[in-house]
């Protein structure tokens, strides 16, 4: 597969750090920004964007709330929904993270991309209530992107929800927050480890950990605890730094 930043740019180290940055301030137990990356780019394909095109939205995912960290409110990270008061003053992180990406050297479509990343296609998004053609396609596949991997991870106030509710809210939303084709082709979407909710994925992780070993199992793990007569001496226990 290309580079999610497509074929001329590579991931810039420096988004990359900014975005786990991001993670880390917001509380996010897995990586935010990459995620969308991935399934934005995988959008931007199906909708034939040029590989300039692709770089661009690359890089806005990886920064699009790069305002939130900026303004480093103490209520991002309470386990409560945000008062209203607070969720008005949180909508300025997309102005904010617009002035921060200009400063940190991005380009300025770079730049629009964050400011309307929660623009709505029915005209109802901030912070300049544009709508339908008017905001971007890359920043309307951000709000789709954004949307699923934000309902499918933990946040600090709730549990991931799964893949199967993500696209529920998406189908339910489209017309509205969402753009209909957008919400269309990324139900088309398969084969990305991106896709799984993370509710789903941990599920399975703790299935495998504790899933009862066959009696075969049992047995080579019994025999492999109990020593390792043909190891030569001084190497049948692995140092602790190894
Ligand atoms: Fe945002």
């Amino acid at each position: 597969m290309d580079s999610i930043f497509g074929n001329e740019t590579q991931p810039d180290g420096r988004l990359l750090d900014i975005s786990a940055e991001i993670d880390a301030f917001e509380g996010y137990a897995h990586p935010h920004g990459k995620r969308i990356a991935v399934l934005a780019d995988a959008l931007a394909v199906r909708f034939n964007f040029a590989s300039h095109d692709r770089a661009t939205l690359g890089q806005a995912a990886l920064v699009h709330d790069l305002g939130a960290m900026v303004m480093n409110r103490e209520y991002i990270k309470t386990n409560r929904l945000l008062r209203e008061d607070e969720r008005i003053d949180m909508h300025r992180h997309t102005v904010i993270g617009e002035q921060e990406a200009a400063k940190r050297g991005l380009s300025r479509a770079v730049q629009l991309l964050v400011r309307w990343h929660h623009e709505w296609w029915n005209g109802s998004g901030y912070p300049d209530a544009i709508e339908r053609e008017q905001i971007p396609l890359a920043a309307r596949i951000l709000r789709v992107a954004d949307t699923f991997c934000a309902i499918t991870d933990a946040r600090p106030f709730r549990a991931a929800q799964t893949a199967a509710d993500a696209k529920k809210h998406l189908i339910e939303w489209s017309g509205i927050e969402f753009d209909p084709k957008i919400v269309k082709m990324f139900l088309t979407l398969e084969g990305f480890s991106e896709l799984r909710s993370y509710a789903e994925y941990e599920k399975s992780q703790a299935d495998e950990r504790f899933e009862e070993p066959s009696a075969q199992q049992a047995q080579e793990r019994f025999e492999n605890e109990s020593g390792n007569d043909t190891a030569p001496a001084g190497q049948t226990v692995p140092s602790e730094n190894d």
